[in-house]
């Protein structure tokens, strides 16, 4: 009997063991969508291993809005998850909320410092500490189009705006659909970015988004961005008010519409789709902007808690986030490329392989840019202000350019 009850001991204390290292780690984010959500899975299956529970906090919508809405009430509500998607300046702002765990020790220990691209290390600090953790960098530049559509409207792809509206033109005249657009604020924001930057530059884009300079927030420059970027709308199709980004992404692939002016992460659903990138579209920089970058690096920050196994369940799911084997079955799955340096890239396609080089080029020519419509440029507040100026615009037939362009100034200024 005493031989069982010892046996018995033991196999309870190797239990509770094991127990109280499983955490149960809440994550909130947004990947919701086919690419998306194949991504986020790897993260689940890596952390499950490691012995914890992944508690999934989805909620849906792309760019992120909502789920930022909802973070802030349970955050509020003192009831913060035990991490969350959080990129760009936001993490300065939630680091100056004092509620995010310091993940100093960990990347220290781990060599962050040395793994990551400068431009990326510097966003995942908070007063020089680490409180984020970068998963990737996703490219916003890029154009999608379907070589088919293309054939069959005798268009050719275009590299200059002036080509892109003859091309749009002829795919119209074909009875397709030039754009394939879902009119919400973030993804206005992310055509008009790319219309600012393929038309004025990178210097330009650096002076409206990263300095707000109003000279160049109302300027000539800017004046003729906001016409080519409204001029887009009569390319569009009927259904494109409220239409989230991956159903405009199946309409390039099933051949509905020629064109998407969107971030890599669509490349995620062409992915999943079992699409090939040269065969089934092709990932070209959108107009004039081949010689520029514009990133957005996701990232993920952990809330401060007292429990020593939830501290383990995030240090486990930072550690993670940062392996080789992590950093490449997600980005192969996301459309992006890893966050972490000097990674084989052999896995990836040419789509990825061009986006990684051209990381490193543009980051020597100064041309490598944060996206002002993923939350890379500016605080929160100023990009809504953005967000709602541009697609008032954008949604109206009656506001001038100039008027526009006098109200992102407006905007801008009331925001800081
Ligand atoms: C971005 C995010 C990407 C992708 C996209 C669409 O803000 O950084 O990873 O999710 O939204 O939802």
């Amino acid at each position: 009997m005493k031989i069982s009850k010892m046996v018995l001991g033991v196999s309870l204390a190797l239990g509770l063991s094991v127990a109280a290292q499983a955490a149960e780690v809440e994550v909130l984010h947004w990947w919701t969508s086919g690419g998306e959500a194949k991504s986020i899975a790897e993260l689940k299956t890596m952390l499950e291993a490691k012995g914890h529970v992944w508690k999934d906090f989805a909620v849906a919508g792309g760019g992120g809005e909502s789920a930022m809405t909802v973070l802030k009430s349970r955050v509020v509500s003192g009831n913060p998850p035990v991490a969350a998607q959080i990129k760009g300046p936001s993490i300065q702002e939630w680091g100056e909320e004092g509620v995010l765990a310091n993940l100093d020790d960990l990347a220290k220990a781990e060599g962050w410092d040395e793994l990551l691209p400068t431009v990326v290390s510097n966003t995942m600090k908070y007063k020089g500490e680490y409180v984020a953790v970068p998963v990737n960098v996703h490219r916003v530049n890029w154009m999608w189009t379907n070589p088919e559509v293309f054939e069959k409207a005798g268009a050719t792809v275009p590299t200059t705006w002036d080509e892109f509206f003859i091309a749009a033109d002829k795919i119209k005249a074909a009875g397709m659909t030039a754009v394939a657009h879902g009119g919400q604020p973030w993804q206005d924001a992310t055509t008009f970015e790319t219309v600012v930057l393929g038309t004025a530059g990178a210097e330009f884009y650096n002076k409206a988004f990263i300095d707000l300079d109003p000279k160049s927030l109302n300027s000539p420059t800017m004046i003729k961005a906001l016409k080519v970027f409204h001029k887009i709308k009569g390319y569009t199709d009927a259904g494109s008010p409220g239409r989230d980004w991956n159903l405009a992404t199946a309409m390039i692939i099933n051949g509905e519409a020629g064109m998407q002016f969107m971030g890599d992460w669509a490349k995620g659903e062409f992915t999943a789709a079992g699409k090939m990138p040269g065969k089934d579209y092709l990932c070209v920089a959108a107009p004039g902007t081949t010689n520029d970058y514009t990133f957005n690096i996701d990232s993920f920050v952990m809330f401060e808690v007292d429990d020593k196994e939830l501290q383990k369940g995030q240090n486990d799911l930072a550690s993670t986030i940062l392996s080789p084997a992590f950093q490449e079955i997600f980005n192969l799955n996301k459309g992006s490329i890893p966050a972490r340096l000097n990674l084989p890239m052999d896995k990836f396609d040419d789509c990825a392989k061009i986006s990684a080089k051209d990381f490193v080029r543009t980051a020597k020519a100064n041309t490598l840019l944060p996206s002002m419509a993923h939350g890379m440029s500016t605080f929160s507040s100023t990009q809504g202000a953005i967000f709602d100026t541009i697609t008032e615009f954008y949604n109206s037939d009656s506001i001038t350019a100039e008027a526009a362009a006098a109200k992102l100034v407006k905007a801008v200024a009331a925001a800081q």
